[in-house]
């Protein structure tokens, strides 16, 4: 006879790994996509999900700073084959794992076949173990930015209400309209004055997106100019932990509402996925 357990546990194995990928990003850079990116997963650890957030930022180690937190290796650790995907993993607050890029970024960019594979490969672990993997990327539209942007399944672009930030944004949004055409993309405005000065920005944005490109994002939330946020920072901790009533956390938490309340996207969804098709951008 046959094993109806055995059978449903097969069903199970065998059933599509389902992590999100978020990338945050920007065209302009200080605009708080790192403030973002760690805020935003700690929320969506709070509503229990199992996250991961990767630093993909070439520049600085930002996640390391906002988190106060120091970690030896880097993804580049696992292209030399000094250490496992594991061995980088380290834990920050309310169990949210974290992986720094560091020199691995660039150094994927050189990989030949075979050790492109492994590597990609090694990701294959993480698939059924993370709900959401958030990227916290680099500004601009430089291609090691924009291979992050365009493999994950969903964007979020911040900007901010200044002109030069605004003008960026659309730049990136141009790029990745065209190379992405179907892609998820959401909007956050940072630094805003007041709600009413977010919107204005959303639908400044969105007006010239329509009337260039056909084209419009989702306008997901704000975060206000706030000076706990900036405390918090300078404190090495995130505003979400040292200032749980504030109104930046209260944005965060209805962004990551959003994030999760959400229908599966239309790109294939799996950390592995994922790597293959950066690695195939870069190499583009
Ligand atoms: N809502 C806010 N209220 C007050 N200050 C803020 C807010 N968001 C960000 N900042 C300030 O902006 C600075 C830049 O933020 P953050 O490092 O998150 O930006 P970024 O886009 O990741 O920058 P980079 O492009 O350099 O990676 C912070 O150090 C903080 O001082
Ligand atoms: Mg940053």
């Amino acid at each position: 006879m046959r094993d109806q357990a055995a059978d449903l546990r097969s069903l199970v194995a065998q059933k599509e790994p389902s992590s999100r990928i978020i990338a945050v990003t920007s065209g302009k850079g200080g605009v708080g996509k790192t403030n973002l990116a760690v805020n935003l997963a700690l929320a969506l650890c709070q509503m229990d999900y199992r996250v991961v957030l990767i630093d993909v930022d070439l520049g600085l180690a930002n996640v390391d700073i906002v988190l106060g937190i120091t970690p030896k290796y880097n993804l580049g650790h696992v292209i030399n084959g000094e250490k496992t995907l594991r061995d980088i993993i380290v834990e920050g607050p309310l169990g949210l794992k974290i992986i720094s890029g560091g020199s691995g970024i660039t150094e994927l960019a050189n990989l030949n076949g075979y050790r492109l594979e492994a590597f990609v490969a090694s990701f294959e672990q993480l698939n059924q173990e993370f709900d959401f993997v958030i990227l916290d990327t680099g500004a601009g539209v430089h291609r090691s930015v924009i291979s992050f942007v365009l493999a994950a399944t969903d964007v979020i672009v911040v900007t901010t209400p200044e002109p030069t930030a605004i003008t960026d944004a659309y730049g990136l949004l141009k790029i990745i309209h065209q190379r992405a055409p179907h892609s998820r993309v959401r909007l956050v405005v940072n630094m805003a004055k007041s709600p009413a000065e977010a919107e204005m920005v959303a639908a400044r944005l969105n007006s010239v997106l329509r009337e260039f490109v056909q084209w419009e994002v989702d306008y997901t939330g704000y975060i206000l100019t706030e000076s706990q946020v900036a405390r918090a920072i300078a404190e090495q901790q995130p505003f979400l932990l040292s200032f749980p009533s504030s109104m930046a956390s209260r944005s965060v938490k209805r962004i990551a509402g959003v994030l999760a309340g959400e229908s599966a996207p239309s790109q294939p969804l799996g950390i592995r996925g994922f790597f293959a098709r950066v690695s195939g951008l870069l190499h583009f």
